[in-house]
């Protein structure tokens, strides 16, 4: 595959729509072709499954059925989106992956972040990230930013306090592969520091 493939990752309220369009504007001015997408959704099938998941209509759902569901609305993403688009030799700018069902399901939920991560890998015939940017911010300062918030969102702080660990152990194991930010920084700023190791990375892939 010719293509790289870029996740944000990070809480909720972290920022991660704003990087996501500054860096794909940046990268298209590079005269790079990229592909925005995003997590659970990008296909019709998907976005069903996303109603399903994100609806309070479905409150109580099973802990197990949810991780479920979200593998599946991957596998189904990759197949049809992301896989082609890096056949195609694209940029993919993908909000969300498997790291939110580790920390969300497999960490926050208790699950386990192995099974629900090899459930991901065989939902995705093993397609991980080229680069995983982390936007970190404590969880009382990103809900802070919500007035409406859907199921998973109105889950207690500590859950998201959880969420948040598990994503920067995630980064702390494979450094290569994440990048952290402070997400209390400017847009700008944030932006500029992404940018600068997306160009690194590619230049040397
Ligand atoms: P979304 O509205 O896309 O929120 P955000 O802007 O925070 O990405 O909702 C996605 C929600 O689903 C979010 O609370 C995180 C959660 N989620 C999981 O629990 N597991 C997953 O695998 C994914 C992709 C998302």
């Amino acid at each position: 595959m010719t293509g790289y493939f870029i996740v944000f990752e990070g809480g909720e309220g972290a920022g991660k729509s704003t990087q996501e369009s500054l860096l794909a504007a940046a990268l298209t001015d590079h005269g790079r072709s990229v592909l925005r997408t995003r997590e659970p959704g990008g296909t019709p099938a998907g976005e069903a499954i996303r109603h399903v998941l994100l609806s309070p209509e479905f409150d109580g759902l099973d802990a197990r059925a949810e991780a479920l569901l979200f593998a599946a609305a991957r596998g189904e993403h990759v197949a049809r989106v992301i896989r082609p688009a890096l056949e195609r030799g694209e940029v993919v700018v993908c909000d969300r992956y498997i790291d939110s069902s580790v920390a969300y399901q497999g960490f926050g939920r208790g699950l386990g972040p192995k099974r629900v991560r090899d459930l991901s890998l065989w939902a995705t015939s093993d397609l991980v990230p080229d680069l995983t940017v982390v936007l970190d911010v404590d969880p009382v300062v990103g809900l802070a930013r919500f007035d409406q918030r859907d199921r998973l969102e109105a889950e207690p702080v500590e859950y998201h306090q959880d969420v948040r660990a598990a994503f920067l152990s995630l980064a702390e194991s494979d450094p290569d592969r994440y990048l952290v930010v402070d997400a209390r920084r400017g847009a700008d700023e944030i932006a500029a520091d992404i940018l600068e190791r997306v160009l690194l990375d590619l230049d040397a892939s």
